[in-house]
């Protein structure tokens, strides 16, 4: 898993004055909103005795912890500890992980990692999102299957035609035709010409009145560290889905999706768009779910790979160098889940790094990087 990225961790409009807790790289999360309505993130782990925060109450702007009471502003730095006399002093060492927090294109993206802001990967630009001709629809599911698993099936679009054979995939029609691949830093895309059958159904009805096109252009990307991107553009219209594979541990993501379409845009027809998106979901979880090994390998010639698999190994290849980088974090001091509770050790945030004095002033150790070999 990597750190050191903007993950988004939450659907926006799920955030509010309550507070929220949300799962990613196996560490808990705090979300809620200040009094002016932006989003703080916190970690969910009292210094005192960690409790989770998220259990607690946000009074003003800041967040009280259930079990003793203290108090931690947006900055994670505890103001009040109600057992100490008012005049005793708060120690400095009373101070939680606080992430930089944005919103985008709908959603809470909480920035993981210590890196100041100058050198920190971009937030993808998702285009659809602020143009009118598009509406959206939001999605979820939890699979029991690690995130890049996830990600990679979404790139792929060689199972097309046999997992999704029954949807937009086309058993017909199997072979891939060889296609150049985008890459940036952070991204790498690729238009592959594919050969979906009609859609049936409500979207079936309009796709029989347009002439039907021998093969169409499906964009597939990714975008680092766990975002892939699937553009169809279907007789009818386009349809785009930004899958967000959030590792709530190595073995358990929960995909969130933003759905955009241009064809049906009234609300009335967002059940319908949630549907399809469940459908070929359901069909990628069980093959998903049974890959093995459970976690991608990190040695690229422990599984073989084709022509096919290029925007996968060009993904393989970026992990292996942020790995060396140390952005990659293990899962040796995982404490939530199942995972035993052995010790409390969070993702460092920029604070620790901009602060130089306080480097003295943190309990909970720093992740780093388990080597899985
Ligand atoms: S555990 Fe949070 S205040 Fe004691
Ligand atoms: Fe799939």
């Amino acid at each position: 898993m990597l750190k050191n990225f903007w993950y988004a961790l939450e659907f926006a409009d799920r955030i509010g004055r309550q507070p929220r807790k949300v799962t990613c790289l196996g560490q808990d999360f705090v979300l809620f909103r200040t009094r002016s309505g932006t989003v703080t993130c916190l970690s969910d782990l009292c210094v005192h005795r960690g409790g989770a925060l998220s259990m607690g109450t946000v009074t003003d702007d800041c967040i009280a912890c259930p079990y003793h009471g203290w108090q931690y502003n947006s900055e994670g730095v505890c103001v009040k500890i109600p057992a100490n006399a008012e005049e005793r002093k708060i120690p400095r060492k009373a101070r939680i992980d606080a992430y930089p927090t944005v919103e985008r294109y709908g959603m809470v993206w909480a920035f993981l990692g210590d890196l100041p802001e100058a050198e920190r990967p971009p937030i993808p630009v998702i285009p659809e999102h602020d143009d009118p001709e598009f509406r959206v629809v939001q999605f979820e599911m939890e699979i029991d299957a690690n995130y890049e698993r996830a990600l990679e099936n979404v790139v792929d679009a060689a199972h097309t035609p046999f997992v999704h054979g029954t949807s937009f995939g086309n058993p017909d029609k199997p072979e891939i035709p060889d296609f150049r691949i985008r890459q940036t830093d952070w991204s790498a895309e690729a238009d592959i010409q594919l050969s979906p059958p009609l859609p049936t159904g409500l979207w079936g009805l309009l796709a029989r009145r347009r002439p039907r096109p021998e093969s169409v252009t499906v964009t597939n990307a990714w975008y680092l560290p766990n975002i892939v991107k699937l553009h169809i553009r279907l007789p009818i219209g386009d349809m785009l889905l930004y899958d967000f594979n959030i590792p709530l541990s190595q073995e358990r993501t929960l995909v969130k999706i933003l759905g955009y379409r241009n064809f049906f845009t009234g609300a009335w027809a967002d059940g319908n768009a949630r549907k399809r998106i469940e459908k070929i979901l359901l069909q990628d979880r069980p093959v998903v779910e049974s890959q093995r090994p459970e976690l991608l390998p990190f040695d690229l010639s422990d599984e073989l790979h084709v022509r096919s698999d290029g925007l996968q190994v060009a993904y393989r290849r970026r992990r292996l160098e942020l790995r060396k980088q140390g952005w990659w974090v293990g899962d040796d001091d995982i404490i939530t889940g199942d995972s035993p509770r052995r010790t409390a050790t969070v993702i460092a945030s920029p604070a620790r790094r901009d602060n130089p004095e306080l480097a003295s002033a943190w309990v909970h150790k720093a992740r780093t990087g388990g080597n899985p070999e």
